[in-house]
């Protein structure tokens, strides 16, 4: 998982994936990706335009054809919300293992970098019971319901204002190597899909990705769904407080794993909080 779909409209994005800088662009047929890098002298795809689909280099206008590529294409797939590249020596599939997303939801999709591994994005994901006690300004308490093989459901409270709090059941499994998902399977929103995903940019970069799939039952919903636009960003933002705080916590973890592996410390202090990330908006679908 490289980028939010909507990131992807009218420039070509630079991304980052295991070291390798790689260029996206929106053609006529869909999302095409390829190395970052002009085969003429190499220039940075990504710093040119998208003229009638086409990519076109910066320096000297080469553009970028897909029927005759001027550099290898990679495989692509865009499921709406979320854009997928798979590298050389990846176990080809069909498409991405994805929970299931409710039909009709507000969407928004959060990105934030952090000074770690997928690994610890996962591990952050599957401790639901730092909730209560890290980010108390949102959760009030939490019990485990069921832990089976490959799920854990939990009955958590979501602070609304003061001690008013709504509990609603919530099942975390794992779909794919790098992707925890949250399905609210009871109580308010049920249907609604959390999907984090964690993405190595480098040895020690990751992009965590959350996408949001909220739904409701309530007759207002089709009204919020209207109105998508306005609340994506609130959306967003809750995302975002929450990933800030369990950045670092990926970042400590991360530090813990390196001092043991090399016997030394690692002296890193946390990085997320200055750093700029890449919120895309999302329409309602
Ligand atoms: S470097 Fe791209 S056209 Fe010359
Ligand atoms: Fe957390």
């Amino acid at each position: 998982m490289v980028a939010a779909s909507a990131a992807l409209r009218r420039k070509p994005l630079a991304v980052r994936v295991l070291g390798r800088p790689l260029v996206l662009w929106r053609g006529a047929q869909g999302v095409h990706a390829t190395d970052d890098r002009c085969p003429h002298l190499g220039a940075r795809w990504s710093d040119g335009h998208l003229a009638d689909g086409r990519l076109v280099c910066p320096w000297h206008g080469l553009a970028f054809d897909v029927a005759a590529p001027c550099s290898p294409l990679l495989p692509t797939h865009d499921d709406g919300t979320l854009v997928w590249v798979q590298l050389p020596g990846e176990a080809p599939l069909p498409a991405p293992v994805l929970p299931l997303r409710p039909a009709s939801a507000l969407v928004s999709v959060m990105t934030l970098p952090a000074r770690c591994s997928p690994r610890e994005v996962l591990e952050n994901r599957l401790d639901p019971w730092h909730g209560a006690h890290f980010h108390r300004h949102s959760f009030a308490r939490l019990a485990v319901l069921e832990r089976a093989d490959d799920s854990i459901t939990v009955r958590v409270a979501f602070r609304v204002a003061g001690p008013l709090a709504i509990e609603v059941d919530a099942r975390f499994h794992c779909p794919q190597a790098r992707c925890i998902a949250m399905t609210i399977v009871d109580g308010e929103g049920a249907g609604s899909v959390v999907e984090t995903h964690g993405t190595a940019l480098g040895t020690d970069r990751c992009q965590i990705t959350e996408a949001v799939f909220a739904t409701s039952s309530r007759p207002g919903f089709a009204v919020a769904r209207r109105l998508g636009a306005l609340i994506a960003p609130y959306m967003r933002f809750a995302a975002r407080r929450l990933w800030v705080e369990d950045a670092a916590y990926c970042e400590r973890r991360y530090d813990l794993r390196q001092e043991a592996a090399t016997g030394r410390p690692s002296g890193h202090t946390p990085s997320c909080q200055s750093q700029e990330s890449s919120d895309e908006r999302e329409p309602a679908r």
